[in-house]
């Protein structure tokens, strides 16, 4: 994570506290859909350009037949994000979100358990590591864009860029 992301991300993040802030002191006040809302999971998903921050997912349609999509993601395109035991990426999730729809709907997961263990093969020994990229074949029926969420055991929770399909 560059320092220079590090402070847009905790301005942009603060700017949002503190517009929730306000709001939360008018007694009364119903939260606007989108709005942030502080002490709530969603107001600690960060997002960033993938080419200048390691962890954000970066979402790529690599086929499309009969409304069949073939959907890579990857964290650390760019940038590789560190694959040690001490600190890794765990998983990577896909959702869609239909046009004009309320709901986003789970594609599915991918996950990583390999961070450098120990593998021996009698004599031979090594060891194992699982890379952050998730393939996923999904055919979602109607237009609407795709969403990756990604989980790094130190750095939390990152959102990709929206990829319309
Ligand atoms: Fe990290």
């Amino acid at each position: 994570m560059s320092d220079t992301n590090n402070g847009l991300n905790r301005r942009k993040f603060m700017a949002g506290v503190a517009v929730a802030a306000a709001a939360a002191a008018v007694p009364g006040h119903a939260f606007a859909v989108g709005e942030a809302k502080p002490d709530m999971l969603s107001s600690k998903i960060q997002s960033a350009d993938f080419k200048s921050e390691k962890h954000v997912p970066v979402i790529s349609v690599t086929d499309k037949k009969d409304g069949v999509l073939t959907v890579s993601v990857e964290v650390g395109k760019d940038i590789p994000h560190p694959n040690t035991l001490e600190h890794y990426i765990a998983w990577i999730d896909l959702y869609f979100v239909p046009e004009n729809g309320k709901f986003a709907h789970y594609v599915g997961r991918a996950e990583f358990s390999s961070h450098g263990e120990p593998v021996s093969a009698g004599k031979e020994s090594g060891k194992m590591f699982s890379s952050p990229v998730g393939l996923f074949r999904v055919a979602p029926g109607v237009p609407g864009k795709l969403y990756a969420l990604s989980y790094c055991n130190i750095h939390g929770l990152w959102e990709s860029a929206p990829v319309a399909v």
